[in-house]
């Protein structure tokens, strides 16, 4: 795609949607700069056999050789263990797709709805109500809309983490016509007048922490002190090289240390020192900026008509005015010029202290951060967080540690000082980390070769795109989620699909123009360090239909695991990979859904299908692998309450009619 097609599909998308295309570096693609008969469409599907076959005989070995190379290699399917020692074997039958409005999981398991939208989880636990009527306040104290990544933190007082815990959640965005309200937003020539009505939609993002326990067969909500909701309101701090920038001063923090709420928190991450990391992902959309739009606005899609829920119409209460970051004083201390790069950052959230300040992790990078996956932490090692950017042609990138990982001094402030890459991925499935670094010599040519400036480290982090834009990085189908094998350090992450690229621009790890369909990736660090600056790579699965599908055995899904759009990912203690979509409900995937793959072979189930209208996010289980939660994002109909109800995104509780592990 040439630069002017760029920035002419870039007005076209712009104030549209969720993704909106940002990227007019014109970075090339491989297909662009290569004669790689792969990345070409007209024989992609023969080569997609070739290229997954070849696979197996890498995987046999414990490593990961070339795409390109794979066709001569080819081998029967592994036989030996993984390196690990995990060997997982799917342990039920596929569930068939469905179009139905329930959940459904396999033979001798069972699932219920818990913790819907608006379920009170603090003082005075005002009761949900159907008609949209509850107020801003009680949404204040209730969970928040659009479940997405979670984590649960096991409480150990009785001896048995699995039954007691503090389940962590992302309420990614609203449905603000759905019975938000009483009758819809109420919007008077653009104008918000009902400044309670967004109270209410502020409070429904952001994070729930709930203390949930087990009793009997049933988990229930623990009325306790650990509960807590932060929105999209909540004072936090700003920490890291960004911190104490004049980049970053506002009115609110005149120092440039502080901000008010985290928006648009997509997927998770967690530490080793139990905490969780939320990540704001579509949080341009809720700025605007009437006048010239500075580089770290107009690079993320921060708007130029009115946000997209138009809170700074309410212009006499400062945290929703502050939405409108068009200069009006005289510097950035008498205005809000600022305030959206005090947004697009990984956030740290202690569960186990209500009391503490969430704190923005800016050495971690600022752009459409879908979530942080942190590699197994190795004593005396450096710590590695692997990210994506969720938008069309955006880049994977890791974050690694200065400091080593010694459990007793492991802490937040090993999240401040460290060195952020991008990821370039070559053609014959290699590839290369690329710091983004003012102190690093490679970094400083590239920018000098591109005309870019940067005044310091914070500029490069609050300019991340730019950053990645000038070394070079691969253009990618949607980065969403992560997850790394919980042993070998092997990394995965979904490309959900790229609507936008155009044939002549494929390359090899993103195959197909348009990808509509999307694929899973995954990678190992050299000498298999996750902080090492080099890797290879190759494609796990190619999702889509049977015709344009293919697996590591080289064959295309069936009827037992047809899926698009891969999105949701995790690695389970026991090492099974749960893949989750986001994609078309059209024939022949029927309502989005959840499968386990063993990795080490390939194979991948459905185990779930969720309502319809429904995404399937986040998942997570308790440690004895016996109780899963998955999060359905705004499912339609009327689930999960039947009868004439509204729709409220919720967690499903899947356990096992035995009460063995899930999955295995
Ligand atoms: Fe919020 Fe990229 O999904
Ligand atoms: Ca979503
Ligand atoms: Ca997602
Ligand atoms: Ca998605």
């Amino acid at each position: 795609m040439t630069k002017t097609d760029l920035t002419v599909k870039s007005e076209m998308l712009k104030d549209t949607g969720d993704e909106p295309l940002c990227n007019q570096s014109g970075n090339p693609t491989f297909a662009s700069m290569l004669d790689n008969p792969l990345s070409r469409r007209h024989v992609l599907r023969g080569s997609l056999t070739t290229i997954m076959a070849g696979m197996v005989a890498s995987s046999a070995m414990g490593l990961f050789t070339s795409p390109a190379l794979a066709a001569d290699k080819l081998s029967p399917p592994a036989k030996t263990p993984t390196p690990s020692g995990l060997n997982p074997i799917l342990g039920f039958r596929p569930v068939p797709t469905s179009m139905s409005n329930s959940v459904t999981v396999p033979k001798g398991y069972s699932s219920q709805p818990f913790l819907s939208r608006g379920t009170p989880i603090l003082a005075p636990y005002p009761a949900y109500l159907d008609d949209g009527s509850n107020s801003g306040a009680d949404q204040e104290a209730q969970m928040g809309h659009q479940h997405d990544g979670m984590h649960y933190f096991p409480l150990d007082r009785a001896g048995n983490g699995s039954q007691h815990g503090l389940l962590c959640m992302n309420h990614e965005n609203i449905e603000q016509q759905q019975n938000m309200h009483l009758n819809g937003p109420t919007i008077a020539d653009g104008i918000r007048v009902h400044e309670d009505e967004v109270r209410k939609e502020v409070a429904a993002h952001g994070v729930s922490v709930v203390e949930i326990r087990k009793n009997g067969n049933d988990w229930e909500v623990v009325r306790g002190g650990y509960n807590r909701r932060i929105t999209g309101a909540t004072p936090m701090e700003l920490s890291g090289p960004v911190r104490g920038s004049d980049m970053v001063r506002t009115r609110y923090s005149p120092d440039g240390t502080a901000t008010r709420g985290t928006l648009n928190n997509c997927a998770h991450g967690h530490t080793p020192w139990t905490t969780y990391l939320t990540c704001e992902e579509n949080w341009a959309g809720y700025f605007v900026n009437h006048g010239e739009r500075p580089r770290e606005q107009s690079r993320y899609g921060v708007r130029t008509t009115a946000s997209r829920y138009a809170w700074e119409t309410v212009t006499h209460v400062d945290v929703y005015a502050r939405h409108d970051v068009t200069p009006t004083g005289n510097d950035a201390t008498e205005d809000y010029r600022n305030e959206a790069s005090t947004f697009g950052w990984v956030v740290e959230i202690d569960p186990m202290d209500p009391t503490s300040t969430p704190r923005k992790r800016t050495a971690l990078g600022r752009f459409g951060h879908e979530g942080a996956w942190m590699a197994p932490a190795r004593h005396g090692q450096p710590l590695t967080v692997y990210m994506g950017d969720d938008s069309r042609f955006e880049y994977i990138y890791k974050f690694v540690t200065k400091d080593r990982y010694h459990p007793r001094t492991a802490g937040g402030h090993m999240l401040d000082e460290g060195t952020l890459y991008v990821a370039r991925f070559h053609a014959d499935g290699s590839g290369e980390w690329l710091a983004l670094d003012i102190d690093d010599r490679k970094f400083r040519a590239a920018a000098k070769k591109a005309g870019v400036t940067f005044k310091d480290q914070a500029d490069v982090l609050i300019n991340t795109r730019t950053a990645a834009d000038i070394v070079g990085a691969t253009p990618m189908d949607r980065p969403e989620w992560g997850a790394v094998h919980p042993q070998t350090g092997e990394v995965y992450m979904t490309l959900t699909n790229n609507s936008q690229r155009q044939p002549g621009d494929e390359d090899a790890a993103n195959p197909r123009a348009p990808n509509f369909t999307g694929q899973i990736i995954r990678w190992r660090e050299k000498g298999n360090q996750n902080w090492a600056k080099r890797f290879q790579w190759e494609l796990f699965v190619i999702a889509g239909p049977e015709g344009d599908s293919a697996k590591l055995d080289g064959e295309p899904l069936d009827e037992s695991n047809l899926f698009n759009s891969p999105d949701g990912l995790w690695f389970d203690q026991n090492g099974v990979l749960w893949i989750q979509t986001d994609g078309s409900q059209s024939a022949p995937y029927g309502n989005n859904m959840m499968l386990a793959a063993d990795t080490r072979t390939g194979e991948i189930r459905r185990f779930m299908t969720g309502p319809r209208g429904c995404e399937v996010t986040g998942v997570v289980t308790t440690p004895d692998s016996a109780n899963m939660f998955v999060n359905v994002q705004h499912p339609g109909g009327s689930w999960p309450d039947g009868g004439s109800a509204q729709p409220r995104s919720s967690t499903v509780i899947i356990t096992r009619d035995d009460g063995g592990p899930i999955g295995i």
